[in-house]
């Protein structure tokens, strides 16, 4: 059979999106300028899809650092990976500056979040060691833990019951080290990992923990530091990635930890050791954002005080908004099938409102989960317009929004809850 046959067929993974491909509901074309405004099909649209929580997209002056650092060292320096060629002084000094801000003793940059996770996961465990995983982590841990090649086992979404009931099982039969891996702000739903309580049980069954902190990095606790400061364990996670993707409207990612373990990771993680180091670009405008993220409160506030006017607004008019502590803004929606979302999706941007529907897996099959996200630039007008749009929607389309409450009972007994790989 030819390598390249199911290239010709609608399977795989993502399959039914590719059929649907359409430049509108699937790989939306935009105008790649980012920020609360944007251009998409020649309409200027508000946006509520990208992850911009503190409004640093939009802000001059780290586009001034990326163009004065452009014309000073071009754009691929420096050239070469971490371990030949690609290191500099301010490599080393961005690294202890997030280190300090992380609460760690240590940490590593990455090229990517994913990467950061991928190249962590990767270094720290093999073959003996045992990885237990929450079933909703993101993408990034699931590949690392099948590049690592440890043992697996998914615990229910959450739950600490099933995360004890899987510590417990991986102690019996343990060979190696055992490794929970979790993300901070799950950044689909919103939810929050109940870290404290992870911590504890770490600690009573000897295992570490690795949290993805990409969605709460910079955004959630009281200043930002994120999921660890929220609940008073940041000192208590082992190893903490943070992704520059999000907060930080740039690109890259950090790891924090153990001197020790960071300089392992730094001589072990093959998506660090075998690719160019993260360009100095990047390196400058990041230290100047991380001032931002860190200094400047009032950016969390703004955010918050969008998020709350957001959510009160659309709860007023009927909708089901999860009661999440992270500013991911998930709006829930019954659908009979699949074209009631589509339809919402193209009134509201018909209506000047882009916004992006997350169906299953990550919520029940009836169910559309509309995703905002609320940033520090976005105005009260930009609010007051989103919730006419809402209502707008809701009316024109005769919406039955009491609906999705059972199918979200129902449901989460299907998912994120339902597959636990245990066995007695
Ligand atoms: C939880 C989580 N981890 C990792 C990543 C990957 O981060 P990056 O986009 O920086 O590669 C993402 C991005 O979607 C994410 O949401």
């Amino acid at each position: 059979m030819d390598i390249f046959a199911k290239c010709r067929t609608d399977g795989g993974y993502f399959g039914m999106l590719r059929a649907a491909g359409d430049d509108f509901f699937v790989r939306p074309v935009l105008d790649p300028k980012p920020g609360r405004v944007m251009d998409y099909q020649g309409k200027s649209v508000v946006q509520w899809s990208i992850n911009n929580y503190l409004g640093l997209a939009e802000n001059e002056e780290l586009r001034a650092v990326a163009v004065e650092t452009a014309r000073a060292y071009g754009p691929g320096a420096p050239m070469g990976s971490r371990m030949m060629t690609g290191s500099t002084p301010r490599h080393l000094a961005l690294e202890k500056k997030f280190a300090a801000y992380m609460g760690k003793e240590s940490a590593i940059l990455f090229n990517y979040g994913y990467l950061g996770v991928l190249g962590t996961i990767q270094a720290l465990c093999e073959p003996s060691d045992t990885i237990l995983i929450d079933k909703l982590a993101h993408a990034s841990m699931v590949d690392a833990m099948f590049m690592s090649r440890a043992q697996f086992r998914i615990w229910k979404h959450n739950d600490m019951n099933s995360l004890e009931g899987h510590l417990k099982r991986a102690n019996r039969d343990r060979k190696g080290g055992v490794l929970i891996v979790a993300e901070g702000v799950y950044g689909m739903t919103g939810d929050v990992a109940p870290a404290a309580d992870i911590c504890l049980l770490k600690d009573k069954y000897d295992a570490r923990l690795f949290m993805d902190d990409a969605h709460g990095f910079g955004v959630v606790g009281p200043t930002g530091r994120g999921t660890g400061e929220l609940y008073g364990c940041q000192d208590k996670i082992d190893v903490y990635l943070g992704t520059f993707a999000k907060a930080f409207a740039a690109i890259g990612g950090v790891a924090g930890g153990p001197k020790e373990v960071v300089e392992w990771v730094r001589f072990n993680a093959r998506t660090q050791v075998f690719a160019k180091s993260l360009p100095i670009i990047y390196v400058e405008v990041l230290s100047r954002a991380l001032d931002f993220v860190a200094d400047d409160h009032w950016r969390r506030e703004r955010m918050w005080a969008v998020n709350r006017r957001l959510k009160d607004g659309l709860r007023e008019l009927g909708y089901t908004v999860g009661d999440v502590p992270s500013p991911v803004t998930p709006v829930f929606v019954h659908m009979k099938d699949i074209r009631i979302a589509m339809a919402i999706i193209k009134a509201m941007r018909e209506e000047g409102i882009f916004i992006t529907g997350v169906m299953y897996p990550v919520v029940p099959k009836d169910i559309v989960l509309f995703r905002m996200i609320p940033t520090a630039s976005h105005t009260d007008e930009d609010v007051v317009r989103t919730i006419a749009a809402y209502k707008k929607v809701r009316d024109d389309l005769n919406l039955d929004l009491e609906a999705v409450k059972t199918a979200l009972d129902k449901g989460k007994a299907e998912v994120g809850k339902s597959e636990d790989s245990a066995e007695e």
